[in-house]
């Protein structure tokens, strides 16, 4: 499999996967010496942390031929202040470069960006590599419910692993963390706090990433992105139909056609296996209905409408 960025993202979820020995990993750079290095370091500490895949670094896209699965991390990060939709002219260059090369050496592979702003940039990513919807998806579901975990985890004193956290929608401001659909061993959190206290923990999610990045001043988040994106790929190369809210094209599903946002998707070796409806409140689609109306007016700016 492909890693495109060896920046923080792509190189920590280069690792991830190949300590957790799901693949051999080929980081891609414009970077010259980032992707080699990065990869000659990580070969360096498999004797240490016994680990079987190798990791190779190049800035060539032939060294990626027939990948079966390409992460795309190749961006401008945000910044202090900078929201994610400021990032969108940059990071839509480098998208539409790394798509045109990467599709031309895989072109059977299953596509996840991760580059930001996410629900843009998988919706050009997906028009400008010409396959089908079900081959390119994108991360930040995932991740926005792993940040809604944490909290809810914090409050309720309950175990990380009991802990079964919905966020759907866009990846941004506009996210709907779902209480009602989140659960605490099986038991709805709006059973265990009140209206407020859920409110709050939505709150902290939305801004968990502003968070990171106000204390980190340079640079944005990149362990959890990392995990959550080795974490669906390693449900695709495993073809594990495990249930992710991931960034999928919607056809009608919660009432939004031609939006990629994240809603629970089944992913397995083809992609995108199946995105079964959940039962949502009149509130709560109306919400997600919001969402996708946001993602839907950027569409303009790259003129992708
Ligand atoms: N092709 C390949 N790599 C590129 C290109 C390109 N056209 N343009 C930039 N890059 C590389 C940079 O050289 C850098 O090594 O992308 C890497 C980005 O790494 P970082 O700056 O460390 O950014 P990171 O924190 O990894 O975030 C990457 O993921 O979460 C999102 O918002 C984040 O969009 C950003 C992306």
């Amino acid at each position: 499999m492909t890693v495109v960025g060896a920046g923080n993202v792509g190189a920590t979820a280069a690792f991830i996967l190949a300590t957790r020995e799901v693949a051999n990993v080929v980081l891609v750079d414009v970077a010259e010496g980032l992707p080699q290095g990065k990869a000659l370091d990580m070969m360096h500490s498999r004797s240490v942390c016994k680990f079987g895949p190798t990791v190779s670094g190049s800035n060539d896209y032939a060294a990626t031929a027939d990948s079966d699965v390409v992460v795309i991390t190749a961006g401008v990060p945000r910044r202090p202040g900078m929201t994610r939709d400021e990032l969108l002219a940059i990071n839509a260059g480098i998208v539409r470069s790394v798509m045109e090369a990467a599709v031309c050496a895989s072109p059977d592979a299953v596509f996840v960006c991760v580059t930001n702003p996410l629900d843009v940039m998988t919706q050009l990513a997906w028009r400008l590599s010409g396959l089908p919807s079900q081959q390119v998806l994108g991360m930040g579901g995932v991740l926005d419910s792993a940040r809604f975990a944490y909290f809810i985890a914090q409050e309720t004193g309950a175990a990380i692993t009991e802990i079964d956290a919905l966020v759907m929608g866009a990846h941004g401001d506009a996210m709907v963390p779902l209480p009602r659909l989140s659960t605490v061993a099986g038991r709805p959190v709006t059973d265990l706090v009140s209206a407020d206290v859920a409110d709050e923990l939505v709150r902290r999610t939305v801004f968990g990433g502003a968070e990171v990045v106000a204390l980190l001043k340079t640079g944005s988040a990149y362990y959890a992105p990392a995990a959550s994106v080795a974490s669906m790929v390693e449900a695709i190369l495993t073809d594990s139909r495990a249930v992710m809210p991931s960034c999928v094209l919607l056809q009608g599903q919660y009432g939004v056609s031609d939006v990629y946002m994240s809603v629970p998707a089944v992913l397995g070796r083809a992609g995108v296996v199946a995105v079964p409806e959940l039962p949502l409140t009149a509130d709560e689609t109306a919400l997600l209905q919001a969402s996708a109306a946001t993602i839907a007016e950027a569409y303009a700016a790259l003129a992708i409408g």
